[in-house]
């Protein structure tokens, strides 16, 4: 309870330290110590609070919102998603989801929806944020079953598949550049094989994931725009359709994986 406060705290102050070390074996330790806890459940909280209290012009809660399996099902919604959504005509991932089901049930402008999806260092959460990992975590040990059904959802699949392996910008760098090996370093990070069940199973079924070094949840699409970013590649625009693709393509590769979000990172 009110010692949960304490651990993000201590969190904090000691990722530092260990940070500056950059060795996997050390978040290895520290998730150990961690245990079952993680800092991230304070946000899944605030996530549920939100999920539930009326908000908006229409002054309505998101309890109304299909995330795929029904109006207000939210249990194992994650881990089959990104899918189609039929009054959408689009795949929509989690945050592309609640962003419609923002506009579409509470009235916010569409712009609204998507203004600030990630906080700011030592800012508290965004709804965005707090959502996804309540959502996510209403799918923990549930099997990533992301569909492949609809033709807008191979299509997904098959432009994701073709992102990830574009090469392009000052570095001619592509997705796989960097993730398309295993046991590969860079400023000895490790880089996991996202071309293998093994690294995408592991990198799907943990984000939304609590980043030790920036004490905030991040999203999946945060974790995509991040490694856009790396790639020296324009700015991803969220909840884009190559962001979507992306995470498709991630997610199909990762069948069967159970989820295991929020996840604890870097
Ligand atoms: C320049 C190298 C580089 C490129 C290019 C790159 N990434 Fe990454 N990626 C990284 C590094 C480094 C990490 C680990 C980051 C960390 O621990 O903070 C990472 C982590 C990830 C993760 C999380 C893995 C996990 O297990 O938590 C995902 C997902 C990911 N990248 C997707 C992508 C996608 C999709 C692209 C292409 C749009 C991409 N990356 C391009 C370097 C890169």
């Amino acid at each position: 309870m009110n010692w949960k406060p304490a651990l993000a705290v201590v969190a904090m102050v000691i990722s530092l330290p260990l940070l500056a070390q950059n060795d996997d074996n050390i978040f290895a330790q520290y998730r150990a110590m961690f245990g079952d806890d993680n800092p991230a459940e304070l946000v899944e909280m605030q996530g549920e609070e939100l999920w539930k209290t009326a908000r908006g012009p229409r002054h309505v809660a998101l309890t109304a919102c299909d995330l795929g399996l029904g109006a207000g099902v939210v249990a194992g919604a994650y881990a089959r998603l990104p899918r189609y959504f039929q009054d959408a005509d689009r795949v929509q991932d989690l945050e592309a989801r609640l962003a419609y089901c923002m506009v579409k049930l509470q009235g916010f402008k569409p712009e609204e929806a998507v203004a600030k999806p990630y906080s700011e260092q030592g800012q508290p959460a965004t709804d965005m944020e707090a959502l996804a990992a309540w959502i996510a975590g209403q799918s923990r040990g549930v099997p990533v079953a992301v569909p492949q059904t609809h033709p807008k959802e191979k299509a997904a699949f098959e432009l994701g598949r073709q992102l990830f392996n574009y090469r392009a910008g000052p570095y001619d760098f592509s997705c796989a550049t960097c993730h398309s090996q295993s046991d590969r370093r860079i400023r000895l990070q490790a880089l996991p094989n996202l071309t293998a069940a093994k690294g995408a199973r592991s990198a799907f079924a943990t984000w939304p994931g609590y980043r030790i070094s920036q004490g905030a949840v991040r999203t999946m699409q945060w974790r995509v725009g991040d490694c856009v970013r790396q790639q020296r590649f324009p700015q991803l625009v969220f909840t884009s359709d190559a962001a979507i693709a992306l995470i498709t393509y991630m997610g199909v590769l990762a069948a069967g994986e159970p989820m295991a979000a929020p996840g604890l990172k870097r």
